[in-house]
């Protein structure tokens, strides 16, 4: 066994090093697992991605190879869907703005009319994605008294869940979490021409992954005020943002916390190596994923 804990992600030619001899493969999503790396690891037989999201790793290469892939659903459900409802609040009442400015000294007191923000109660959620985070941060929001709508997929339909066309959702939600896997279909679904459908007075709140939503296009949206605000955890090309959104107040930038509690990140290791442990043996994954 080999453990590699540095502070940067291996390089490929590193990483194709090390797996030479190797069974299996405990990585995370900062580690790009695609052909090359595939290819060149010819002992291979498990590959187990410690994140619900395997949008680095190329699944349909390693089933061509016979290499299973499994990722860690279920255990990060709770604490990725809290993480989301504290961007929600974060973002509707202003809290990281507030916090600089009393940060930098410049609170002069309260006052009748100071930062205000938009209330939850009465409200619709529109949540983009209906997996399991999708769904379990619907599931909150009676708590603060909003209506969650999920946005229809083409041609499927889920009877049991509250649904609009995406366009529909766009044009009448208050706040909209976006909750999809990275496919090429779904890169930069939020772009301008989405932000310009949105409410002026509603937020976005990205806890999937960054390349969903354009970058560019929310700065321009949060900077013309097309929008009210936005709250990120994830980005195009993590750790980089975005220049032009760091220095908009009506932003909420978080690093790419949403599964970040010590026990949703140990259940999540353990459940990669359990992974690991049962393909090695002979069984089926616990949790296999296939291409999208
Ligand atoms: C995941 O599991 O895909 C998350 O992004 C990790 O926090």
């Amino acid at each position: 066994m080999e453990l590699y804990d540095g502070p940067t992600p291996l390089t490929t030619d590193e990483l194709v090093r090390r797996l030479q001899g190797k069974q299996g493969l405990v990585c995370v999503l900062t580690d790009p697992v695609k052909a090359d790396v595939l290819n060149a690891a010819s002992d291979l037989k498990v590959v187990a991605n410690i994140a619900v999201g395997y949008d680095n790793i190329d699944v349909g290469a390693a089933q061509s190879r016979g290499i299973v892939v499994t990722n860690t659903p279920d255990v990060l459900t709770q604490s990725t869907a809290e993480f989301t409802w504290a961007l929600i609040l974060a973002v509707t009442r202003r809290l990281s703005e507030g916090e600089r400015l009393v940060r930098r000294g410049g609170w002069k007191g309260w006052a009748l009319d100071f930062m205000l923000g938009m209330e939850l109660g009465g409200k619709q959620l529109g949540i983009i994605g209906r997996g399991r985070i999708g769904r379990a941060v619907a599931a909150r929001a009676p708590a603060f008294g909003m209506k969650a709508v999920f946005a229809a997929r083409d041609g499927r339909s889920s009877p049991d869940l509250p649904e609009l066309s995406l366009d529909e959702l766009l044009v009448s939600s208050d706040v909209i979490s976006v909750h999809t896997p990275l496919t090429p279909s779904t890169h930069h679904l939020i772009d301008r021409r989405a932000l310009a459908r949105m409410k002026r007075s509603a937020y976005l709140v990205n806890t999937a992954r960054g390349p969903v939503v354009d970058e560019e296009a929310l700065a321009w949206a949060l900077r013309e005020h097309l929008i009210s605000g936005a709250a990120l955890d994830v980005y195009e090309r993590e750790p980089e943002v975005f220049a032009g959104l760091l220095d908009l107040e009506n932003v909420v930038l978080a690093p790419h916390l949403g599964s970040a509690t010590r026990e949703t990140r140990t259940a999540m290791a353990e459940l990669a190596v359990s992974n690991v442990l049962v393909v090695l043996q002979g069984r089926p994954a616990l949790t296999p994923v296939s291409p999208r």
